[in-house]
């Protein structure tokens, strides 16, 4: 057993089959590239066989990804394990992650299969993963409400096939912190070749546990990797979060003697990338990387850590990359810093022409804006990202009008595939007015689950505002997101993301069906 503790990031995996989550394959790289920044060991980056597009974001991860192990996850079938390793090809050094059901339900109700057959065909996938690829990881999944007898029986069979990583997966986020801990400890004295694999922790955080459940996983029952998510993204109350992980092992070394290879400083970045990304805004208690997890505003807790800063910090907001948030630039910043800016913050735009498009959108955004953050750059270069194939609605321009006691009213125009749309509209606000112009037009009945705004820079009015929309329609959730200094504008934009996302109906395999 080492004393090194492998970080697995799945967020471009698991955390995307968070409903509206969905990424596209120039938004998962960008965030692939940051993880390599943050020097996790492994990056899950998609489910290859689940659609073409996560085929292809697959590949360029691995094509693009030097340090960190890039994996994939494939059903135990020949047909996934080979999508994935062809997928994986281009990649140094490349992951099978190889998973089938074990609990009795799963496999009665779910897969219909008996045990025999799950046992023959997880043997079976491992041993093709192998000949494919030299790092094959399994998961049971529902393992922890697996049968204990059975799950031994499986987990040799496939350990003697040559999987090098055992992962135990609480599909469900049932486990609690010492039972979990037991059951890991349990599986690895019981079986015989238990010694020749690496364990793994995968928990959900359905009861709020899944930081304790992976960290018991770790403390109690040796396992030394640990699979977890930027901002604990992931389906339903999401998977374990990495930042919380990472710092609790780092804070209390004295306590869990492991080491790990995460540059800490690069946290907050990802974070702000991720939810950028996603739209999914992180909340500003939440530990490590919300807004107020190191702002000490009761006079008691100001005064001590003016005086002695460890009076009530564990941690320091530097140490996470808090620092990170500064001017960067100006309205007088040249094209040459706002590139090499870009590059900084790992941004690699693929021709001369993206970087002159997306430094006249910086030029315009900082003569309505004094001051641009990183937070704005990340902002404004994911609006560039948009292919003109994705984007077929586009905002060209706004106006609206709201005064007290008066209706507000909203004239919008915009591209639909590249044609020229005016509406006008009513409504009880402005970005009311605007979303239902541009409806009038599009009709796409989607319904509007979630709006939401947030400042992507504290502390001033001046900051860009960013919107979340979430729509669903015809089974599909998707999240759109936008930003400007104009929050009716930024609606706008993340109304019309939104539908672009709706536009594009890439179907794909749900990784636990
Ligand atoms: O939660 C789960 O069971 C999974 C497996 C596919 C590893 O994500
Ligand atoms: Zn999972």
């Amino acid at each position: 057993m080492t004393d090194k503790l492998i970080i697995f990031d799945t967020t471009l995996r698991d955390g995307e089959q968070s409903p509206g989550a969905s990424m596209t394959k120039d938004e998962k790289l960008r965030i692939a590239r940051q993880l390599e920044r943050l020097r996790v060991d492994v990056i899950e980056a998609g489910f290859a066989a689940s659609s073409n597009g996560d085929f292809e974001a697959v590949k360029a991860i691995a094509g693009h990804i030097k340090e960190s192990t890039v994996c994939s996850l494939a059903r135990a079938n020949d047909r996934d394990i080979a999508r994935a390793a062809e997928a994986l090809k281009g990649a140094p050094r490349a992951r099978i992650h190889t998973f089938i059901a074990t609990s009795e339900l799963h496999m009665a109700k779910k897969l219909r299969m008996t045990r025999e057959q799950v046992l023959e065909q997880a043997r079976l996938a491992v041993r093709f993963a192998r000949n494919l690829c030299d790092d094959v990881e399994f998961s049971p999944e529902d393992g922890y409400r697996s049968d204990p007898d059975f799950l031994c029986q499986v987990l040799e069979a496939v350990i003697a096939e040559g999987a090098g990583t055992i992962n135990i997966p609480d599909t469900v986020g049932y486990a609690v912190p010492e039972l979990y801990g037991h059951f890991i400890r349990q599986l690895r004295e019981r079986i015989p070749n238990s010694g020749k694999a690496v364990w793994s922790v995968h928990c959900h955080n359905d009861l709020g546990m899944a930081v304790a459940n992976s960290l018991a996983g770790v403390k109690l029952g040796g396992a030394r990797q640990v699979e977890c998510t930027i901002n604990g993204l992931g389906e339903r109350a999401g998977n374990c979060s990495l930042e919380e992980v990472v710092m609790a092992v780092k804070t209390r070394r004295d306590y869990y003697g492991l080491e790990v290879g995460i540059d800490t400083t690069q946290i907050v970045p990802a974070s702000r990338m991720v939810s950028q990304t996603t739209g999914f805004v992180v909340q500003p208690n939440k530990a490590v990387v919300g807004a107020n997890a190191f702002a000490h505003a009761s006079g008691i807790h100001q005064d001590g850590v003016l005086k002695a800063r460890d009076t009530y910090e564990i941690m320091r907001a530097e140490d996470v990359g808090w620092a990170a948030n500064k001017i960067v630039l100006g309205k007088l910043s040249g094209r040459n810093a706002f590139k090499q800016r870009l590059q900084e913050l790992g941004i690699e735009l693929e021709s001369e022409a993206e970087v002159n498009a997306a430094f006249a959108r910086f030029k315009d955004l900082a003569d309505r804006k004094s001051e641009i953050f990183d937070e704005d750059i990340i902002a404004l270069v994911g609006d560039e990202s948009v292919t003109a194939e994705q984007e077929h609605y586009r905002l060209l321009a706004l106006a609206q009008h709201s005064e007290t006691g008066e209706r507000p009213h909203a004239n919008v125009s915009f591209a639909i595939g590249g044609h020229e749309h005016r509406a006008d509209a009513d409504g009880n606000g402005p970005v009311d007015a605007s979303l239902k112009a541009i409806e009038s037009v599009v009709k796409s009945g989607a319904e509007l689950l979630l709006y939401s705004v947030n400042a992507i820079t504290s502390g001033s009015t001046e900051s860009q505002g960013e919107v979340t929309v979430r729509l669903q329609h015809g089974g599909r959730v998707v999240n759109g997101v936008g930003a400007d200094p104009d929050i009716v504008v930024a609606s706008a934009k993340a109304y019309l993301a939104a539908l672009n996302k709706l536009h594009s109906k890439t179907e794909r395999v749900a990784a636990q069906g």
